[in-house]
């Protein structure tokens, strides 16, 4: 098929590719000319695990394309995807002002019957808005459909291409099958494609996210619980999670959900519920006790230095909001250096993918390092906030020899209490009890 994506960010770029792969024609179309200008000279503007190869293979044998001419772009294309950015407004809602411009500009573009599909994250109503503009406007004939994404930073490939399931909102079947045809290669696992309205696909989305952010502010409430009554999260967890009503997934107690989605989703659905007179009080308590905990780690340092912060060095391990991606927006590891900045913390900072995205906004303010211990070296304690592999298994005499004091603040519960004690750490984690190391015997 020919698709076009407008909007070449983590999901535009990633679909576009993965549908080109697949052997559709894909012209990829961005308003930004130096993403554009990169990714035609084999610059992949994000990180996402194997994304480069699969964009450079596809661009080279000439189904993947890019551009920044939006009506050029459009023009061969029966499908277009609208997967531009829908961040949050002052008031918490989502900011549909890209998704209008890009309907607008698509309204004059179109010069034949196309699919427009958005798979923007989009309050409900929004496909129906989409349809009226372009109907009003546009002489051929148009059909739109409600395509919500639900694949996660880090893992993109995988999920687009082997997808839990596919929603998609349609008003008519025969746009429905168009899709179901465009999506058969993904879902030869027989897994589920769902039709359904447009309201309920978008609803649908914010739903999903939802559900798992209150996972998260649920055990993250239960592990600083747990911490208070002298049990441990950990322990706690394996107890529900056998319960297979309860499981496993997305119940790991940390430093607070950030990232481009959970944050604004959250916040889109309780404005969607204040407009409409059904106020959301459980999802406004799961955004509240996840700014909460965002602050955890440093009200940790807080109480461990008490006053004597000024001055000290902290190394940071873990910037991006999660691991295997350098996506840093909403990251709970800028509200830990925003506050330790503030308290007059010096800070050394590591991260695997992350350190260009967070050097673009913090400039000189924070020591770069290119490598874990590089961060520690003299440094009076390490904070670790995200969870990449690479922090696992350190070998933890080298981290006592370069730490100048043995201090371990973890964000992610990644280390196991006893086996810091053993080597002498002071370990602080989420939901579990203290380690304090007895004082070091004076030389
Ligand atoms: N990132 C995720 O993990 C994820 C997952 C599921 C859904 N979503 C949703 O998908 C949407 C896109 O998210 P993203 O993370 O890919 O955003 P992004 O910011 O990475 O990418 C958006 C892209 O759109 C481009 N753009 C903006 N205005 C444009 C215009 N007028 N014409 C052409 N291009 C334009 C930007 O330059 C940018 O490259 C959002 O609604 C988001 O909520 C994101």
């Amino acid at each position: 098929m020919k698709l076009a994506i407008i909007g070449t960010g983590y999901v535009g770029l990633v679909t576009g590719t993965c549908f080109a792969d697949c052997g559709n024609d894909v012209v990829c179309i961005d308003k930004d000319a130096a993403k554009i200008d990169g990714l035609k000279h084999g610059k992949i503007p994000i990180y996402e695990p194997g994304l480069e190869e699969l964009v450079v293979r596809n661009f080279a044998d000439g189904r993947l394309t890019f551009t920044t001419d939006l009506k050029a772009g459009v023009a061969q294309a029966e499908i277009v995807f609208i997967a531009v950015g829908t961040p949050q407004s002052q008031d918490g809602s989502a900011d549909l002002s890209t998704v209008w411009a890009v309907t607008d500009a698509l309204a004059e573009a179109i010069n034949g019957p196309k699919i427009v599909v958005t798979k923007s994250t989009v309050p409900v109503g929004t496909n129906r808005g989409v349809l009226t503009r372009l109907r009003a406007k546009c002489k051929h004939p148009v059909e739109v459909a409600s395509n919500p994404e639900f694949l996660k930073e880090g893992a993109a490939i995988d999920d687009c291409t082997k997808p839990d399931r596919v929603v998609v909102g349609v008003e008519n079947a025969a746009t429905a099958e168009k899709l179901r045809e465009l999506y058969a290669p993904f879902l030869r696992t027989d897994k589920p494609f769902v039709v359904m309205s447009l309201e309920s696909a978008e609803m649908t989305k914010y739903v999903a996210n939802a559900m798992l952010a209150t996972k998260i502010s649920f055990i993250n409430e239960m592990a600083n619980l747990c911490e208070r009554m002298g049990a441990d999260v950990n322990d706690v967890r394996k107890g529900i999670g056998h319960d297979q009503r309860i499981g496993f997934q997305f119940l790991h107690p940390g430093a607070g959900y950030g990232g481009s989605c959970f944050p604004k989703d959250v916040r889109a659905i309780i404005s969607m519920g204040s407009n409409h007179g059904t106020p959301l009080t459980l999802m406004e308590s799961v955004d509240v006790v996840n700014e909460a905990q965002k602050t955890v780690l440093i009200k940790k340092v807080r109480a461990h230095y008490g006053d004597r912060l000024a001055g000290r060095t902290l190394a940071v391990w873990g910037l991006a909001f999660k691991p295997k991606t350098d996506d840093i927006r909403e990251a709970p590891a800028l509200v830990l250096i925003d506050a330790l900045l503030a308290a007059g913390a010096k800070v050394r900072v590591h991260d695997p993918e992350a350190m260009p995205n967070v050097r673009a906004s913090y400039g000189d303010k924070l020591v770069y390092c290119d490598k874990p211990y590089g961060a520690i070296e003299g440094a009076d304690g390490l904070v670790i906030v995200t969870e990449w592999t690479a922090f696992r298994t350190p070998d933890f005499e080298v981290m006592k020899r370069l730490l100048a004091e043995k201090v371990v603040f973890d964000g992610r519960n990644i280390y196991e209490p006893k086996i810091m004690a053993q080597h002498g750490f002071t370990y602080y984690s989420i939901g579990r009890r203290d380690v304090v190391a007895p004082p070091e015997p004076r030389p």
